[in-house]
């Protein structure tokens, strides 16, 4: 057994949020401290789940083909990287995770929360799975266990604002051309899965200064005694 025990944390908003240097910085700040770090992202991750990513930004379909997509990219990522690296005893940080399927495709899109239940639990069938993900199940306990991150840190930002912030940035993809009123769908996503899981979440003020706002992601990692 590994004597660290692995670290699972996800990182959510919508586009335009500003999570991408945060999450660099703690990949620093937790290497500086002698942890190994995995860095990683969805839909992506994976060779395999970084095809499907192309797919699903660039692609037109409908939402349940989408969310197919999304969910087969996930458990090739879950398989492969997300569960091999907490058994190793890592730090997962991951840009993305489940929450954004029920943000973006339940929220933002208006697709069925329950079906979107349904394939969470299909992607973490244990048949066919390697040995690494079926042990990091079995730690969360009672059957069917769902792996879920220990800390999902949402930076909430109001989608104004992040339309600001986003324009001219760099050539939209196919969720960032949508319009203001998607983005408020996904961010009551977001605000609805904290409400269900409340001591997952840390909602960080994302319209603060950027030095601001990483001054409250460290401190929600040094207040969990996981950074000095
Ligand atoms: P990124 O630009 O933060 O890497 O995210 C990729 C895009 O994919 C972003 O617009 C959100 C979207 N997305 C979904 O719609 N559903 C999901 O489950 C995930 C992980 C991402």
């Amino acid at each position: 057994m590994s004597a660290v025990q692995g670290l699972f944390i996800s990182f959510e908003g919508i586009d335009g949020a500003g999570k991408s240097t945060h999450i660099s910085a703690l990949a620093d700040a937790f290497t500086a401290q002698g942890r190994a770090v995995t860095l990683t992202r969805e839909p992506g991750g994976t060779p395999l789940a970084e095809k499907l990513r192309a797919m699903i930004l660039n692609d037109a379909m409908d939402a349940l083909t989408e969310s197919l997509l999304i969910f087969a990219a996930r458990r090739d990522h879950l398989s492969c990287v997300i569960a091999p690296a907490l058994a190793r005893g890592d730090v997962v940080l991951c840009d993305r995770f489940t929450d954004a399927t029920f943000a973006y495709q339940g929220g933002g899109r208006g697709f069925d929360l329950e079906m979107l239940s349904k394939l969470e639990l299909w992607a973490q069938e244990p048949q066919g799975l390697g040995h690494d993900l079926v042990h990091e199940l079995g730690k969360k306990g009672a059957a069917p266990a769902l792996l879920q991150p220990d800390l999902t840190v949402w930076f909430d930002l109001s989608p104004e604002e992040a339309a600001k912030r986003l324009a001219g940035a760099r050539v939209p993809d196919k969720f960032e051309a949508q319009p203001v009123e998607f983005f408020r769908r996904v961010a009551q996503g977001y605000a609805n899965r904290l409400a269900l899981d409340p001591g997952r979440f840390a909602r960080i003020d994302a319209s603060q200064a950027r030095e601001a706002v990483w001054s409250s992601v460290h401190q929600v990692f040094t207040g969990k005694g996981w950074l000095s």
